[in-house]
């Protein structure tokens, strides 16, 4: 007798048109296809001709009538658990403001602190769930989630359960990154150093609960120096955890070659990354993730070094960065169509961001292609081209989104 949790993990879908994204370009596309799960890992990827007769009678079928299949979008840079918003922000930057000196005259991230603080777990729960559901909905099935707007132990703490919980609830990864080096707190004014201390003591206890999958910092003229960073990135060091990094968005402070030294994952953001900091990072196998959201809004005029990503192979991701100053995005779909229109990635290297580089940036393996053993993530598109991915800008394409070989959304 089969198990119920089991039949939900089990299933065929046939009458499939698959971008499978195997290999190293293309999209990979295998027609008249079906895909073919168990335990919630995939574990046939082929021609529906191939597949074996008794399956038919032995699994969940779903028929995707002709629809296009991806891999789960990966949306691998959010701050998407935060409380308020900042309308009034953008409004001011509309009147010539910059986000540099709303920041310094005490609004930008610490104006997010104020209202993260305030709000009880359950208020930043409701306040955020809505946001990850939209993802979800737009096709993600693997979310990354900093803190960041907590910047002391209770508050980032209630950050991080906060998204741990949402990934409960809505059946997909959570993965979090502690950010506490994000912003000074206004009881650190003039005391950036004995702050970034008070970080590093933090991440022990944090990591002790299981709340952190990785750290990242804001390496910036209005975030903390590389020096201080330096200071996190070796507590995460010596606790085993990666790190990753918010490197060179308004200047260039040899962010991307930190986080390389380190190892890291990602560099992310990467306007002002130096041609050396580009080496620094293939060498080290870190990823480029790409925020075009942040820099849409910001109508930022310094594009990333793609060519020299792209020269030396520097895999690039794509995020949303889903956050309440620089980048209220809630759709992966639309920084793809972002990346294309502002970076001139072609929509196969913009899904490709959202999907395999993504999962490197987030060192998960085990997902962003329909390959027989990555999980069982998967969309349904309502599209006649791969390409629309990254063309419709908003509007509904998804029909049906699978996590772990169940249904999601
Ligand atoms: O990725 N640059 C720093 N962090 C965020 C912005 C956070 C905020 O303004 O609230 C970013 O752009
Ligand atoms: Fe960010």
């Amino acid at each position: 007798m089969t198990q119920a949790h089991e039949l939900a993990h089990t299933g065929l879908l046939v009458g499939a048109r698959l971008i499978t994204l195997a290999g190293n370009e293309g999209y990979g596309i295998v027609e008249d296809a079906a895909l073919g799960w168990r335990q919630g890992r995939l574990d046939f990827v082929g021609a529906l001709q191939d597949v074996p007769d008794a399956w038919r009678s032995e699994r969940d079928v779903v028929d995707a009538q002709g629809r296009w299949i991806t891999p789960g979008l990966i949306d691998c840079h959010t701050h998407a658990v935060f409380a308020g918003d900042r309308a009034s922000e953008f409004e001011q930057r509309l009147q010539g403001a910059s986000y540099e000196e709303i920041a310094r005259a005490g609004g930008g991230i610490v104006s997010s602190v104020r209202a993260t603080r305030a709000a009880s777990e359950d208020a930043l729960f409701d306040a955020s769930l809505p946001r990850a559901r939209a993802l979800l909905r737009d096709g993600v099935t693997s979310l990354e989630i900093k803190s960041g707007y907590g910047l002391d132990f209770a508050n980032e703490r209630k950050m991080l359960r906060v998204a741990r919980r949402i990934g409960e609830v809505l059946g997909i990864t959570v993965r979090t990154t502690f950010l506490g080096a994000h912003a000074l707190p206004p009881e650190f004014a003039g005391r950036a150093d004995d702050y970034v201390e008070a970080v590093c003591e933090w991440l022990p206890r944090l990591q002790e609960e299981g709340l952190v999958d990785a750290v990242d910092a804001f390496c910036e003229r209005i975030g903390f120096t590389v020096a201080q960073t330096r200071k996190v990135f070796e507590a995460a060091r010596a606790l085993g955890l990666p790190v990753k990094l918010h490197a060179d968005q308004l200047s260039d402070g040899g962010g991307g070659a930190l986080v390389a030294e380190f190892g890291g994952l990602s560099a992310d953001h990467v306007e002002h990354t130096s041609e050396a900091g580009v080496r620094a990072m293939a060498a080290a196998g870190t990823v480029a993730v790409l925020l075009p959201g942040a820099f849409h809004v910001l109508r930022e005029t310094t594009l990333p070094p793609l060519d020299a990503f792209r020269a030396h192979g520097v895999p690039m991701a794509v995020a949303t960065d889903c956050n309440p100053g620089t980048s209220p995005l809630q759709s992966l779909r639309l920084a793809m169509s972002l990346a294309c229109t502002h970076f001139r990635l072609t929509p196969q290297e913009a899904l490709r961001g959202a999907t395999v580089h993504a999962a490197r940036a987030l060192g998960l393996a085990d997902r962003g292609r329909l390959q027989v053993g990555q999980r069982a993530d998967f969309v349904l598109w309502n599209m006649a081209h791969p390409a629309e991915l990254a063309y419709w800008l908003g509007g509904e394409l998804v029909e049906a989104v699978y996590a772990e070989g169940r249904r999601v959304a």
